[in-house]
């Protein structure tokens, strides 16, 4: 049979046909714009999702074997608040994971609400880019608009919705609206209150791998696939990433570099960090994870590139760099404010160490390290919880540069293992369709058999301790400038 995953990205769906032996047939891309319409704002269209996903799909399947589609299902953007009236039109635009205009309603929830009383609701507290503070800023901010919600849901159940018009969700993805209880798997009436949502206006509660319904008659036919082409769930883009580089189970790591980038750790039992720097998410497994969040990653290297360098040449930049380690230059990646472990909207990126001799290629390094540096904060807090990893898988098109790839491995001290497809939520999102399909019987199976490690790259001793040198001096400039990112804002 065929799958297939869809991964709904910040800057583009990827649409991704997998048979039932894991082989993946065709990978198709659709971008669709971002908007930012106040600084620190981001935005999208649910439609833009939706008519550009039904446009992958005809091109994917072009050629295809169409009576072979069995399942379709999702690694979608966290986090994003899609309104829906109750004609089940879209209210407004989609507010994204990393939108920071909530800073106020973020404050309210962990100062007024409490981190406390938050952790014991929903096993997190409240960041910027999560669904609750969202509602909270339109409440305020569009008392109209707010009024109208008949349904609140997420992106990539945006596209479950119009695929087969069943309102749904799945814990994984549900873990970061701040409105599930983690640890129980199900809604926290006291989260509802406070943010003045009732249980109707939130979509039911899937396991990833559940089939939710089965294609719209009218889609099945205009694709030329059966009505009985079953929707699955799918999950948050991280999960489902996470399934894709088969981290499921204990202890396993993956890190993504997207346009977030992420430290995903896997768990089989419910755990949450006492500091709550790390989020406590159910995973596409139908077990836990730990995970940091950084909200500028590989962005940061498309920023520097395209718009500062006016190139979209990123592997001729890194070509040059031959200094590891021994770069004066740091870089502050928080261009979007950050998340893990910072939660400070009003953080910004920043270069600092350059002189006269500072070159193109030491200000590309920089950007490359910064982001390490980053990832690995948010290691740090899982080291300091007791988590032992020692080696990780790696995803997202930052993957793709073997340089950045060695960097990672050094700065955080492990051994990156490369599988054979960086596909993350997409591949995931198939392999969930698969599950769901029953041909396989567990994600952990189906993860089990079909993700190949092909590569490992191995954190060089002398490196790895000049690393070590430098991350304790990139730690110190964030504290450095935490007022005056307060005062610049
Ligand atoms: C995770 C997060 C991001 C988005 C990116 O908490 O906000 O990784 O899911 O798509």
């Amino acid at each position: 049979m065929l799958y297939i995953g869809i991964d709904l990205g910040t800057s583009a769906v990827k649409l991704l046909l997998m048979d039932g032996g894991g082989k993946i047939h065709k990978i198709v891309s659709k971008e669709y714009p971002l908007f930012f319409p106040h600084p620190g704002w981001s935005e999208q269209r649910p439609e833009d999702w939706y008519e550009k996903t039904m446009e992958g799909i005809a091109e994917l399947l072009e050629g295809a074997d169409r009576s072979q589609v069995a399942g379709i299902s999702f690694g979608g953007q966290m986090h994003g608040l899609v309104a829906l009236d109750q004609d089940d039109q879209v209210i407004r635009p989609a507010i994204l994971w990393n939108d920071g205009r909530t800073a106020k309603e973020t404050d309210y929830l962990n100062q007024i609400i409490g981190k406390e009383k938050l952790s014991e609701y929903t096993a997190n507290i409240a960041f910027a880019g999560f669904t609750a503070p969202k509602l909270l800023w339109m409440r305020e901010n569009e008392p109209e608009n707010f009024a109208r919600i008949a349904k609140i849901m997420l992106p990539k159940d945006y596209l479950a919705y119009r695929l087969s018009g069943v309102h749904c969700t799945d814990y994984s993805d549900a873990s970061g609206m701040l409105l599930m209880d983690v640890k129980n798997k199900c809604w926290s009436e006291d989260m509802m209150e406070i943010c003045g949502v009732t249980k109707e206006q939130l979509p039911k509660l899937y396991e990833s791998y559940e089939v939710v319904g089965t294609l719209k008659p009218e889609l099945a036919e205009a694709a030329g696939l059966s009505d009985q082409v079953k929707i699955i769930a799918g999950a948050g883009d991280n999960a489902a990433a996470a399934v894709g580089t088969g981290t499921v189970g204990d202890g396993m790591c993956n890190i993504s570099l997207g346009t977030s980038g992420t430290v995903f750790i896997s768990s089989k039992t419910f755990g949450v960090d006492e500091n709550n720097a790390l989020h406590s998410f159910a995973h596409a497994d139908g077990r836990y994870h730990l995970m940091g969040c950084m909200l500028s990653a590989a962005s940061c290297n498309k920023w520097w590139n395209e718009e500062i360098l006016k190139t979209t040449d990123f592997a001729a930049e890194q070509a040059g760099i031959t200094k590891l380690g021994e770069n004066q230059v740091f870089y502050l990646p928080y261009l979007m404010g950050e998340r893990s472990p910072h939660n400070d909207p009003k953080a910004r990126g920043t270069f600092t160490g350059m002189t006269m001799d500072t070159t193109r290629e030491d200000m590309t390094q920089a950007v490359l390290e910064g982001v390490a540096f980053a990832l690995r904060d948010s290691l740090e807090v899982a080291r300091s919880l007791g988590v032992q990893v020692s080696r990780t898988k790696i995803c997202g098109g930052g993957a793709k540069s073997p340089l950045w790839k060695k960097i990672i491995a050094n700065v955080m001290n492990l051994k990156v293992d490369i599988i054979e497809s960086e596909e993350g939520p997409g591949y995931g999102g198939a392999i969930l369709a698969a599950v769901g399909c029953g041909e396989y019987g567990s994600v952990e199976e189906a993860a089990e058999k079909l993700v190949k490690v092909i590569d490992t790259v191995e954190p060089d001793k002398e490196l790895t301790a000049k690393y070590e040198e430098r991350y304790q001096k990139f730690r110190k400039i964030y504290p450095a400038l935490k007022e005056t990112f307060q005062e610049l804002s």
